[in-house]
């Protein structure tokens, strides 16, 4: 019986097996790559590699064993049909028999287009009849302190949110959680909405980015046009950036608010103040 972990050598993943082996010894630990070379020093600690891609479905036989927990974290490649990819993974799970298969979701509020994976996703992974738990995501602080350059270079956040808020947390945060469920019992057939206690407009994070920098830092509210050009303009293919300016709206109908307690129930402290990610960020 082990603790897999698919997209180990991401942010995300790194984060979950990292908290991971402060709850349980190494070898209990399964690590999926693509690419070993980056998960040596994991390797070096005792965790189990496992290489296998989404795209090559044959990569995953036998890869779990019956009584697995597994974390699918879900892909990023948009372009390549991430629900097939998901499935692939969700069908060796059941053949292999595992005791819980849990997944990186969207907000269920969340109706732009980037949430379309996720719900396919999740109606393959409940029709598959492996016991599953969702834990549907909210934003993560890192989507805006991990992109500052420009908007310390310009002075301005610009985004097409208008005055909505968003429940952010921290990647370690959601990974928290994940290893909260992967440990501990109960878990089974539940649905989380994940999200950070504290909700923020742009405009208050750009006030956090003026108080932070001693430098005046404006909000730009400009729509989802113009933000998908300044997109595309930064070297994002146009479907893509339409996809993540598309979120925008959704951020400005208040889809990423959270309410629900769940992340900080599911890790028993709060979640990271967006002030802490920006100092961190800001620390380099
Ligand atoms: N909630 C949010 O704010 C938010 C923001 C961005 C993304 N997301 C979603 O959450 C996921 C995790 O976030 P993250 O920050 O950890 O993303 P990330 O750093 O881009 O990591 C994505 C992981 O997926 C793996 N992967 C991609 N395609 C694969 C394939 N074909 N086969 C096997 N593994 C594959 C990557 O493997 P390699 O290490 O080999 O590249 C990587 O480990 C993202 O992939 C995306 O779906 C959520």
């Amino acid at each position: 019986m082990s603790i897999v972990v698919t997209g180990a050598t991401g942010n995300l993943g790194r984060h979950v097996v990292e908290q991971l082996l402060e709850k349980v010894p190494a070898e209990q630990v399964t690590a999926v790559v693509r690419s070993p070379e980056k998960a040596a020093d994991l390797a070096e600690r005792g965790v189990r590699l496992a290489v296998a891609d989404y795209n090559a479905p044959e990569t995953f036989d036998g890869l779990f064993a019956a009584g697995d927990k597994v974390l699918l974290i879900s892909g990023n490649e948009f372009d390549k049909g991430r629900v097939r990819q998901h499935r692939v993974v969700i069908e060796a799970a059941k053949a292999a028999g595992v005791a819980l298969l849990a997944y990186t979701s969207a907000l269920g509020t969340l109706t732009a287009a980037l949430a379309d994976d996720h719900r396919g996703t999740e109606k393959a992974l409940l029709a598959s009849g492996v016991p599953y738990v969702l834990l549907r995501n909210g934003w993560y602080h890192e989507v805006y302190t991990e992109n500052l350059a420009p908007v310390l270079e310009h002075g301005a956040v610009v985004a097409a949110a208008g005055e909505g808020r968003v429940s952010s947390a921290a990647r370690a945060d959601y990974a928290a959680a994940a290893v909260a469920v992967l440990t501990g019992e109960g878990h089974e057939n539940k649905t989380y909405e994940l999200g950070g206690d504290e909700a923020w407009s742009l405009s208050e994070y750009a006030a956090e980015l003026s108080r932070q920098t001693g430098r005046e830092i404006a909000y730009k509210p400009v729509t989802v046009e113009e933000l998908t050009g300044v997109l595309t303009g930064a070297g994002l293919p146009g479907p893509m950036a339409a996809v993540f300016a598309g979120v925008d709206l959704s951020i400005e109908k208040g889809e990423l608010v959270v309410t629900s307690g769940d992340l900080a129930r599911l890790t028993g402290r709060p979640t990271t103040p967006l002030a802490d990610a920006v100092a961190a960020a800001l620390k380099g």
